[in-house]
């Protein structure tokens, strides 16, 4: 395994899923307050009112990634601690507490990539229609602008959105996350000003003279149930709606017409595109941040009432490794993922932003936690990550998703994907086997025997 120079060896997180304290520093409400609190949205009716408590407790977190020998954080800022009301005054407690963070992840050596979009917008942008008014972009060039005066002289990798594919699909058509809206003509309108808050948000990012901007998509590669045309083009519509709708006009292509098409037949004329949108969506991107989980195998389908889709989802033939979540485990699609990225988008240089997969296991009467599936999931996936590598992708870095167990959204604390332990009783942290492991291959570089 030849892995370049320099390269980044990270886990990542989010705001709303570790921090906690909700109510300290001016912190104001954000979507995903407001929504865990919708009876039966999150299951056991959890919500991140504590969460792993990172708020308070950032500092352990940082010595967690230190001690693992990682060289990398990814995290969030939340929106809504730095602009409690979506808009106008800067709340600097929040900024500061930022800036504390970043400031120990360089002393002690860990590059910090910082995302600004983890979901949790400010609710009182909900008064225009949140990321369905255009407002929404502005409103998030504010964030970028808050946050890259403070951090742009020290943060070298920002990603605006994470996951707008996710956003769009969960918070605006299924109504499954925040802010629980319904609506597929929302959810394509979201997803559109959603891209525009990139392009917006890093045109403001470089005025600051910062570091290089991406934003990372969630990608699924799309496998064809059998070889029959149909399934081919199901497939192929299916990569469409989830991957190239946002692939494309981030690097430079603009929207892709089968799909434009598909959109005006199912939601109407797309009159939200306005002139020169694709143009301030392009060629913002310094690199593309590629989110990882599982691949999709897709069936033609018929489109009715309520099923505007020609194509479904169906389970992979045979009997396939799934993590705890029911996700099928597939590192050769994580491999193929890369090399297409590769092939159909050349120079782009690429940080894998996530990648990870729920294992649930908790310490034992030793006090360890011996999660040796992750252990495999890691090896698995970083060795099919290499081979892009070696064949010439221009990969830059891996942050496994995630450091610490914490709030899965809608699942609450059930899923665990961390490569720490957190007993949420006490907040006490228990390095996993796998968060060894893992802290051996960032340290060495070489795939621990
Ligand atoms: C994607 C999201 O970015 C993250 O917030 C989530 O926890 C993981 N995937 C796992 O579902």
């Amino acid at each position: 395994m030849s892995i370049p120079p320099g390269f980044l060896w990270g886990a990542a997180t989010s705001a709303f899923q570790i921090e906690g304290a909700q109510d300290v520093d001016g912190r104001g409400e954000s979507v995903w307050d407001v929504f865990a609190r919708r009876p039966g949205a999150v299951e056991g009716g959890a919500d991140g009112s504590r969460a792993c408590e990172s708020y308070r407790r950032w500092a352990d977190d940082v010595d967690l990634l230190a001690e693992l020998g990682l060289n990398a954080y990814r995290f969030s800022v939340s929106w809504a601690r730095i602009l409690p009301d979506g808009a106008g005054p800067v709340e600097q407690r929040g900024l500061d507490h930022y800036e504390r963070l970043v400031d120990a992840l360089l002393a002690r050596g860990v590059t910090p990539v910082l995302t600004l979009n983890h979901w949790d917008m400010p609710q009182a942008l909900m008064a225009d229609g949140g990321w369905t008014g255009r407002g929404s972009v502005d409103a998030f060039a504010g964030l970028a602008d808050a946050v890259a005066a403070r951090l742009g002289d020290r943060v070298p990798w920002w990603i605006t959105q994470n996951e707008p594919w996710i956003v769009s699909l969960l918070g605006y058509q299924l109504g499954l996350h925040a802010p629980g809206v319904a609506d597929l003509r929302a959810a394509v309108t979201a997803g559109h000003h959603l891209l525009l808050g990139h392009g917006a948000a890093a045109d403001v990012i470089r005025g600051h003279g910062a570091g290089r901007v991406g934003a990372a998509l969630s990608l699924f590669p799309c496998d064809p149930a059998t070889d029959s045309a149909a399934d081919v083009e199901a497939a192929h519509g299916s990569d469409g709606y989830v991957n190239r709708w946002y692939l494309e006009p981030l690097l430079g292509q603009g929207y892709p017409a089968d799909m434009r098409q598909h959109w005006e037949r199912a939601v109407g004329p797309l009159d939200f595109v306005r002139d020169g949108d694709e143009a301030a969506i392009a060629g913002r991107s310094d690199f593309l941040g590629v989110n990882y989980y599982t691949r999709r195998v897709m069936a033609a389908a018929a489109t009715g009432p309520g099923r505007p889709f020609p194509w479904q989802v169906v389970p992979p033939s045979g009997d396939v490794e799934r993590t705890d979540a029911g996700w099928e485990v597939s590192p050769a699609a994580f491999r193929d993922l890369l090399l297409r990225l590769g092939r159909d988008h050349p120079g782009t240089a690429i940080l894998v932003t996530e990648n990870g997969g729920v294992f649930g296991e908790t310490p034992t009467h030793d006090g360890l936690v011996h999660d040796t599936r992750r252990i495999a999931f890691l090896r698995e996936h970083v060795q099919a990550m290499a081979e892009a590598i070696a064949a010439g992708v221009d990969v830059r870095g891996y942050f496994h998703w995630s450091l610490l167990d914490n709030f899965e959204w809608a699942m609450g604390y059930r899923p665990r994907f961390g490569l720490v332990h957190v007993d949420y009783a006490t907040g006490r942290r228990t390095v996993k086997d796998s968060g060894r492991f893992y802290g051996e291959l960032a340290r060495t570089g070489r795939m621990p025997s």
